[in-house]
This record gives C-alpha cells, structure tokens and sequence, in this order.
C-alpha cells in the first residue's frame, strides 16, 4: 500500500470503526456494476476514490484505489492501493482515463473539492451518489427510524449541485431491484426481516452512526409488527414490485467513451 506523500497521515475515516465485515453485506450488483461499467468504457486507466473494497471497479482497465481508510483497503484485493484522501489526491493532472466514485461523496468532508480532484486527475467522471431531496423515502424512514433523514441530509448534498460542481452531462436514474446484493441502506425495500440483523445494520454508516438508543426501538417495533402481519399489509403494493427508484444517479462528466479511445 502506498501512503499519501504530503499532508500527514490521512484523516482516520468511519470505515476504520465500521469496515470490518463490510465485504459480507456490501457485495457489488451485477445490474449496478453493468451500468458503471457502460459509463466508463473505453478507459484504459481508472482511479476509484473512496474505493473501499473495490467494488464495481472494471476488470479490462487498469485501476488504481484511494481510500483514506486502512480497514478499508485492507480488504482491497487489488494493487495499487493508495492511502489518500478525496480532497488532496496525489496523482499528476490526467493521470488517468477516467475517476470512479461510488457512494462515496456523501462522506467528503469537502465535497466541492474532492469533485475538482476528480476532475483534476481524470478526463472522466462516473459518480454514483443518491438525492436526499428524492420521493419516496423508504418506508422504514417514515414509519420506523425519521432520525435517518435528518443524518442523510447533514451527509447527502442535493443531487443538483453534485451534477453541477461535476460539470455532469448525464444523470442515469437506477432503480433498486428487489434483490440488489449490495447491502446499503434501501436495498432491502421488499425484504424487510433484513433489518432485524444487526450484521446487516452494521455495514451501512447510516446504522452506524446512529445511537443504539436509537436504533433498537425502531428495529423492535418493525420485528412486532412482521410478527403480526401488520407490516405485510400496509406495504402489500411493494410485495410484487420488482424496482423502486429511491433516488440513486450515476452522474457522468467529461470525454465520453469515444472521446477516450
Ligand atoms: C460506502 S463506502 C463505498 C466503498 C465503495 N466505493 C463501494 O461502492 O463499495 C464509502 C467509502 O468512502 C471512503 N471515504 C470516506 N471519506 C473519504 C474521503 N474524504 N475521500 C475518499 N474516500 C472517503 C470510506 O473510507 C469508504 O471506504
């Protein structure tokens, strides 16, 4: 693993408490990974930032992964991992093909920075991030945990000024499918006993950062209520959706593919 080679060590990231067992939970999709992999076609070099365990990272280019967190990169099977930050990446101006950030932003301390670095460094942008200002929430946020929404929108920055700070020509919508294997927050939208485990919980910061004081009424009160059916039938329309978009944009900026070649 390379260190960053100025500004000190990096700033010690939430992966480093919650990463352990991330890759368990978070396991990439292949519907997701298709889409990411369509945006970033023709790149021969790519650097995935805040790329925790390399997930969605193409396999015919070659990719080198920033994380400022240890635990996080430690989990990385790829070379070359460097520890580095969004903010201050140590790479020359288009070093690369293109930069991939996937749910990520959110966790920038200065997002507006970390997006010109991206720029810096890449002749392509492919970021996947979500809109707080998106309807419908998921429903364990109206009825169960509205604390989430609070912490999302101190997180999330509306997708509007993502796109704009990026420069982004294309937003893609995705809808999550009901059986999206990559185990952040909303992906288990029609599988709701998910929740109850607190393995699950875990591997999503959002989770993590809430007080267990929180957290565990919500879960108790949503347990009670699939015992008794009464989940079941409010959400009886979910049970046979196959996708529901929840707000979630890959956002593409600069050269397109034929631009790259
Ligand atoms: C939800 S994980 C996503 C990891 C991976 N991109 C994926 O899709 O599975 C968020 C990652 O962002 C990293 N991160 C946190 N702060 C960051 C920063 N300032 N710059 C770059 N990455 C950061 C975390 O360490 C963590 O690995």
């Amino acid at each position: 693993m390379t260190a960053a080679p100025s500004g000190g060590t990096p700033a010690t990231a939430t992966y480093d408490r919650i990463g352990i067992g991330y890759r368990r939970v978070r396991r990439p999709d292949a519907r997701l990974a298709a889409l990411i992999h369509q945006a970033l076609t023709g790149a021969r070099t790519v650097v995935n930032v805040g790329a925790g365990t390399g997930s969605y990272e193409p396999t015919g280019a070659r990719v080198t992964a920033v994380d400022p967190s240890r635990v996080m990169l430690d989990q990385h099977p790829g070379r070359p991992k460097v520890l580095a930050s969004a903010e201050a990446l140590p790479f020359e101006d288009g070093a690369f093909d293109a930069a991939m950030a996937v749910m990520t932003v959110h966790h920038w301390p200065d997002l507006h920075r970390g997006l010109g670095e991206l720029r810096r460094v890449a002749h392509r942008q492919v970021v996947f991030t979500w809109d707080p200002q998106h309807k419908p929430e998921l429903w364990l946020i109206e009825e169960y945990l509205p604390e989430v929404r609070e912490l999302e929108r101190t997180r999330f920055t509306p997708l509007a000024h993502v796109a704009e700070a990026l420069g982004a020509h294309t937003v893609l919508p995705f809808a999550i499918p009901h059986d999206f294997t990559d185990g952040f927050q909303t992906a288990f939208w029609r599988r709701p006993e998910q929740y109850l485990d607190p393995v699950v919980r875990q591997a999503s910061s959002t989770f993590a950062q809430l007080p267990p004081s929180v957290v565990e009424p919500a879960i108790a009160r949503l347990r009670t209520d699939l015992a008794s059916g009464a989940w079941q039938r409010r959400h009886a329309d979910l049970l046979d959706r196959e996708a529901v978009d929840f707000g979630y944009r890959l956002l593409i900026a600069g050269r397109d593919a034929s631009d790259t070649a």
